[in-house]
């Protein structure tokens, strides 16, 4: 095999008190040497990384504030794609080849996992996976779509279906929608024949939401530009004929959540996906434990008797890992179908890429992000 050239990748040697101080002070990029054949299992694969997802959890990572932490050094990039550079003795090349392009299984290699495959985060011209994690990229999927594809959808699955049995016909709440896994759910519900009412903070970034298939777009923010969220309470009374909605989904938090429970049918799923407007609920540094934890209005859910639904998708597949090929399959299905298709609003060389993680960190995406390494000589380009 011919030598494989040097290349370049990110990592994080120590962990701040908050992103903003992570992002910016301990993110950096170094050289990065070709991972060594001679030195890997004969089940391995080397992948050259043509595009990595930028995702709102690899900026609280580097705060620790994430709930896994990497071991320190770390590369960010918990899923990403690319082109196969070497395949071991034991890789069948009927499956995986020199040459073909995948993507690589966040759930078993890179800063989300645990295992002997944790340190190849996809920040990286290089990344080494086992076999079995690395699939081949659908020909209907850019690089930058194939890596912002299965977090963010298995998320919105996970949500709508597993947790929230969002049917046809009933009307959902998304909040956080121009991000990356709100506009996975609003793709998904409208697959699901739902009608969608999507929330923000910027009329411009809900157009998008609208094109990607939202009925309704509201602005959260107060009309004479004061902070704090406003009374949408009546738009979404307005838009379900005084009804209210069915299902809440909140990866927003904070006063949005508060108002939205007034903005229900009595008995509907309220699913709690996460908490952007309140990132720092947990310790930085790495330090364990929540000291400012959100608060749950209890009366407001007990009159409207709401089922408050916590929606944890990476957590409740470690536990049950056989909610995930129906799953995985149905998604796939849909995505065939031009049904869902991740939305690349920025992309960035990996040299930038703490301005990339600073712009998922401070709302400038819609949908998904990505960070391309530069072209290697002798290696297939993007
Ligand atoms: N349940 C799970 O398994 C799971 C999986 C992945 C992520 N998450 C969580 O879900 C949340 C969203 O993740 P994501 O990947 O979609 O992030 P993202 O792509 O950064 O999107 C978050 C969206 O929330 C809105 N937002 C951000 N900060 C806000 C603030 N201070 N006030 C109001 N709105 C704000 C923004 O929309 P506008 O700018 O349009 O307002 C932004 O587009 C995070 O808390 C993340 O940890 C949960």
């Amino acid at each position: 095999m011919t030598p494989l050239p040097h290349g370049i990748r990110a990592v994080v040697r120590a962990l701040a008190d908050d992103p903003t101080q992570g992002i910016a002070n301990h993110l950096h990029i170094e050289e990065q040497a070709p991972p060594d054949p001679a030195s890997l299992a004969p089940h391995d694969v080397i992948i050259a990384v043509k595009s990595a997802c930028v995702s709102w959890v690899d900026a609280l990572m580097t705060s620790g504030q994430y709930q896994h932490m990497p071991a320190l050094p770390y590369t960010p990039g918990l899923e990403y794609s690319g082109v196969v550079a070497w395949i071991g003795a034991d890789v069948d090349p009927a499956r995986i080849a020199v040459g073909d392009e995948v993507y690589a299984d966040g759930f078993q290699v890179g800063p989300r996992t645990s295992g002997a495959y944790q340190g190849w985060g996809g920040f990286a011209s290089y990344a080494v996976a086992p076999a079995r994690a690395v699939i081949p990229k659908p020909p209907s999927l850019s690089f930058d779509q194939a890596c912002n594809f299965a977090g963010s959808y298995e998320t919105a699955w996970h949500c709508l279906v597993a947790c929230g049995d969002l049917q046809a016909g009933e009307t959902i709440l998304i909040h956080g929608a121009s991000g990356a896994t709100g506009l996975a759910a609003v793709q998904l519900a409208k697959a699901l024949g739902a009608t969608v009412i999507a929330t923000g903070r910027t009329r411009s970034k809900l157009e998008v939401v609208a094109q990607h298939g939202a009925d309704h777009v509201l602005t959260l923010g107060n009309e004479d530009g004061t902070p704090g969220v406003r009374r949408f309470r009546d738009d979404v009374k307005a838009l379900t004929g005084g009804a209210g909605v069915d299902v809440v989904y909140d990866a927003v938090g904070g006063d949005i959540s508060l108002e939205s429970l007034r903005c229900v049918k009595f008995g509907a799923r309220f699913l709690i996906v996460g908490w952007a407007a309140t990132p720092a609920v947990a310790k930085g540094k790495g330090g364990r434990g929540a000291p400012n934890a959100n608060l749950l209005p209890t009366n407001l859910i007990m009159m409207k008797g709401l089922k408050v639904l916590g929606c944890p998708m990476v957590i409740s597949t470690q536990k049950d890992p056989s909610i995930r090929p129906p799953r995985v399959r149905h998604l796939k299905a849909l995505a065939a179908e031009g049904k869902l298709a991740p939305h690349i609003s920025h992309t960035f060389s990996l040299r930038e890429a703490a301005a990339a993680v600073q712009a998922r960190w401070t709302g400038k995406v819609i949908g998904g992000c990505a960070v391309n390494p530069p072209d290697l000589p002798g290696l297939p380009s993007a």
